[in-house]
């Protein structure tokens, strides 16, 4: 099993690109299933086994799609006679194949996925895009792990959900698109993947307004085209960089991170301490590894992004004083903190909320990811830790970060993936000077 191989190294210095957004491509991806002419092209998707999943189960669900590897771009053409069962084997491994329930509902008439998984980080109900679909007059059952939907047409309504998700307004407003009438649905997510997606689905021919704030329209259409579009920057990755620059140190500019997205996280790196240059195409950031404590509460956007608590963490641990980091999204995502205790962080849980306190001179150790975002969250403490920090459970890194340990190489961290056995840390690190 191969592991990520971390020590402590240089500053970090150079430029490094992100990729396309993991959480704008996955619902573009499903979206293509409403086009019943022509074929989609979406470009900069990134090459993250999250996206392969997706397109295995569009080729599963009858709409072809393909990825071409050297230019970062996949085809679907959905025109076909696409079928309406998305089965355990995909859905039980990501979540965010859910978001073809929409698409298929609205334009079959029918859809029946397993109900969903992916990482283990709360409970994650899909209530609020059941009720969504039950609005728009679909009878919805949910029998022996499965969720089936139903509906001889869909009719547009007012919807209000409960909570700002993100999966269930990308849902909902697919569902509407082919909708008779206007639907209006209130109290939606806003993050900046839900407007990439709306314009997705606006240069398909549908009719939506107000993706971005809290209301958005969809004007029902009677049918969509396959159309080309280019997916917007991974906030998320950027934002990681971002946060192993300001922990490592050093002077790092991350190409196509669109500052915008990342206001939240700019602002408190700034409040640490960290210069951060926000450019038209990129944001650059210039550290001395010296934090200053700060509190932190995750939020849905334009709060701070849940999916930066664990990477953010790790300054916290990092920096000089005390720092609160409170988890209002999901109720169990500090499993990386428990891991951490064994590479001797400093820190107390209580509920939803750690108190940690800093800096702590961290220990090179064996750890688990234990999600996506724990699993960067790791190998960025590797990179200030004494010794050599070994991290398993990559499938999780892969999910979400393509050739995370070459782009950190690049900017001169110590870090490499290989099957470590029994290997001794002096040979890791020979081998980490090696590469
Ligand atoms: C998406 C992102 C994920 C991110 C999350 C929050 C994708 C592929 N994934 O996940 O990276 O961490 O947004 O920003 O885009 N909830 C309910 N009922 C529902 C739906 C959600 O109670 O019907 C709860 C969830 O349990 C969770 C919270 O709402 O506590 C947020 O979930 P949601 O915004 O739906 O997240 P996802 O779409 O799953």
């Amino acid at each position: 099993m191969e592991q990520m191989i971390v020590k402590a190294g240089h500053q970090l210095k150079g430029r490094v690109q992100v990729d396309g957004a993991k959480n704008a491509v996955l619902p573009i991806l499903a979206a293509t299933l409403l086009a019943s002419e022509g074929q989609s092209l979406i470009k900069n998707a990134p090459l993250f086994s999250d996206v392969y999943l997706m397109t295995k189960l569009l080729n599963y669900l009858n709409a072809n799609s393909e990825i071409d590897e050297d230019h970062n771009e996949i085809t679907v053409d959905a025109s076909g006679k696409v079928t309406t069962d998305a089965p355990f084997e995909y859905v039980s491994k990501m979540r965010a194949s859910v978001v073809v329930m929409g698409p298929l509902l609205a334009r079959f008439g029918h859809v029946k996925v397993a109900m969903p998984g992916g990482c283990a980080i709360g409970a994650r109900p899909i209530d609020l895009h059941i009720k969504g679909f039950e609005a728009l007059g679909a009878t919805v059952t949910t029998t022996s792990g499965y969720v089936e939907a139903k509906a001889d047409k869909l009719v547009g309504t007012d919807i209000f959900l409960d909570f700002p998700s993100v999966g269930a307004t990308q849902n909902i407003l697919m569902a509407a698109t082919l909708a008779e009438g206007t639907t209006t649905i209130e109290n939606v997510a806003r993050e900046p993947e839900i407007v990439d997606l709306a314009n997705f689905l606006n240069k398909m021919g549908a009719k939506i307004q107000g993706a971005g704030t809290d209301i958005i329209k969809v004007k029902g259409v009677d049918k969509l085209t396959g159309v080309e579009h280019m997916v917007i920057p991974d906030r998320i990755e950027a934002g990681t960089f971002m946060v192993a620059a300001a922990v490592v140190g050093g002077d790092v500019i991350i190409e196509d991170a669109i500052s915008e997205h990342n206001q939240p996280l700019i602002s408190k790196l700034k409040e640490m301490g960290v210069q951060v240059e926000e450019r038209p195409e990129a944001v650059r950031i210039v550290s001395d590894g010296k934090l200053k404590a700060v509190n932190v509460k995750t939020m849905p956007y334009p709060g701070f992004p849940t999916d930066m608590q664990a990477q953010f963490t790790i300054a916290q641990i990092m920096a000089e004083g005390s720092s609160v980091m409170e988890e209002t999204v999901f109720e169990n995502r500090f499993m990386h903190l428990e891991e951490m205790r064994r590479m001797n962080a400093n820190f107390n849980i209580s509920g939803d909320t750690a108190t940690i306190t800093g800096p702590s001179q961290l220990q090179g150790a064996s750890v688990q990811a234990t999600d996506l975002r724990a699993a960067a969250a790791l190998i960025i403490s590797g990179l200030v830790a004494d010794g050599i920090t070994r991290v398993s459970k990559l499938e999780y890194l892969d999910r979400g970060y393509h050739h995370f340990d070459k782009k950190l190489r690049q900017l001169g961290a110590k870090v490499g993936r290989r099957e470590a056995g029994n290997l001794s840390n002096e040979d890791l690190s020979e081998w980490l000077d090696s590469i």
